[in-house]
């Protein structure tokens, strides 16, 4: 199992540009199914789920190949919907192969999505926005299987909850069926105006990005587009916590602060510097001077306080001085890195939804284990503010959405090891 050996109480100082966004690229992957023309995703990171969507992508029969740091695509004479257990496995991504299967092949059948285990992770939404444009649905197993009898058509379509992954499936679907869809309710996370401005330059109509009402006038031809996808918010605001954890000055630069503001403001109000100037962000810590606690905070869609930045202000939050909480609205199971903090030296309990973190921890070095993606990340980020060495088990959960997190970190001054493979 790839680990870490982490070393902490070391000082961060440079600057560093996060890689394009996981959770930009793998839906634009999916999206490029729907075109009719060749794609190219600039610079796409190379990450465990990129690799595992590639191989999707070749598994149902299209054409995708690496050209340096970029992702193309051509189309495809036929595409089959079947998509193979392994792989509709390895990630929750492979959800985002509904509606552009459905559309190219006619049938899409996924087996049952992998991916974090942070709750129950259900897909009713999805299925209902394509059963109301015209989806027939079977489930057999653990597979769901979808059929279209005609073309997809347009709705007006409101979604019970802002679910990210649902509004990327609709709008791609939308773009395929005929007619005007309104989707009502839809997410408003910025990875979401990222798909829009990659659809758009494929030739699709659509309005309301940032907002939650979208009104997508589909069923015209799209060609292929050029598209750089966002950069990644949760990678940079993991870099900003592990610098407030460990202390130093580090600029993260290339990434728009704005997008992911709430957790630089939740940095500023536990004592660390922030400075933004354009695409960058400054941040420094002094490490003899405690962080202020007392938090009190709630993980929910956006614009509130990012989910996946929720067990990294976890683990800022426990050498602060005052008890925290943090709770998160999405994902009942957001906080498993828990017990790893505990095993480090920490005061905290995770209680379902909830975190209480009493604070002002002398954290020691421990040999724990990577739950889940963020949690992973969240561990390796308390782990630089422990005295002594940290073992990190499991990593390769860390591998599916950082492309390095561990030479990056080594690159700023951290004491990290690489994991062996
Ligand atoms: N939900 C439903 N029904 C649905 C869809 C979602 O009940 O049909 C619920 C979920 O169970 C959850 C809530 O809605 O409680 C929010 O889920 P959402 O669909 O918004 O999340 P997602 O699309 O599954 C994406 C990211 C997650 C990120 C969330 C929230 C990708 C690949 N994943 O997941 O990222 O936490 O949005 O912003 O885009 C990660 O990067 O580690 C990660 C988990």
């Amino acid at each position: 199992m790839p680990t870490y050996t982490i070393t902490g109480r070391r000082a961060l100082r440079g600057r560093i540009r996060p890689a394009a966004a996981k959770n930009s690229t793998l839906p634009l992957l999916a999206a490029t199914l729907l075109c009719q023309g060749p794609c190219r995703l600039r610079d796409a990171p190379r990450l465990a789920d990129v690799d595992t969507s590639l191989a999707l992508l070749r598994a149902v029969g299209a054409d995708v190949r690496r050209d340096g740091g970029d992702v193309c695509t051509r189309p495809a004479d036929a595409v089959c919907g079947d998509i193979p257990d392994h792989l509709a496995g390895a990630m929750r991504s492979s959800v985002f192969y509904l509606a552009p299967l459905l559309f190219r092949a006619g049938y899409v059948r996924l087996p049952l999505p992998g991916g974090c285990r942070l709750g129950p992770r259900p897909v009713d939404i999805h299925l209902a926005g394509l059963a109301a444009m015209g989806a027939d649905i079977t489930f057999e197993g653990i597979a769901v299987t979808l059929r279209r009898s005609g073309p997809l058509r347009g709705v007006d379509f409101t979604l019970r909850l802002p679910s990210v992954g649902a509004t990327m499936t609709l709008l791609m679907a939308a773009c395929a069926a005929e007619g005007r869809t309104v989707l009502r309710g839809a997410a408003r996370e910025p990875e979401i105006a990222d798909m829009v401005r990659f659809l758009r330059a494929c030739g699709a109509r659509i309005t309301g990005e940032d907002t939650s009402v979208l009104t997508i006038d589909g069923g015209r031809p799209l060609g292929g587009a050029v598209h750089r996808p966002l950069p990644d918010r949760i990678a940079a605001a993991t870099y900003a916590a592990a610098v407030t954890a460990a202390g130093g000055d580090v600029e993260i630069c290339g990434c728009d602060p704005a997008i992911y503001d709430a957790f630089l403001r939740f940095l500023a109000e536990t004592g660390a510097e922030v400075r933004r100037d354009g695409d960058r962000v400054r941040i420094a810590r002094d490490p003899a001077v405690p962080l202020r606690g007392g938090a009190d905070l709630t993980a929910d869609a956006w614009p509130a306080f990012a989910t996946d930045t929720a067990p990294l202000a976890a683990a800022v939050l426990l050498t602060a001085q005052g008890e925290s909480r943090i709770r998160d609205a999405l994902f009942a199971n957001r906080f498993a890195c828990a017990a790893g903090f505990a095993a480090m030296g920490a005061a905290c309990e995770a209680k379902g939804r909830r975190l209480t973190i009493q604070g002002g921890a002398a954290l020691h070095g421990a040999h724990v284990t990577a739950p889940d993606l963020r949690g992973g990340a969240a561990l390796a980020v308390a782990a630089l503010a422990a005295e002594g060495q940290t073992v990190l088990v499991d990593c390769g959960h860390i591998k599916r959405g950082y492309e390095d997190l561990a030479g990056e970190l080594r690159e700023l001054g951290a004491g990290i090891l690489q994991p062996s493979p």
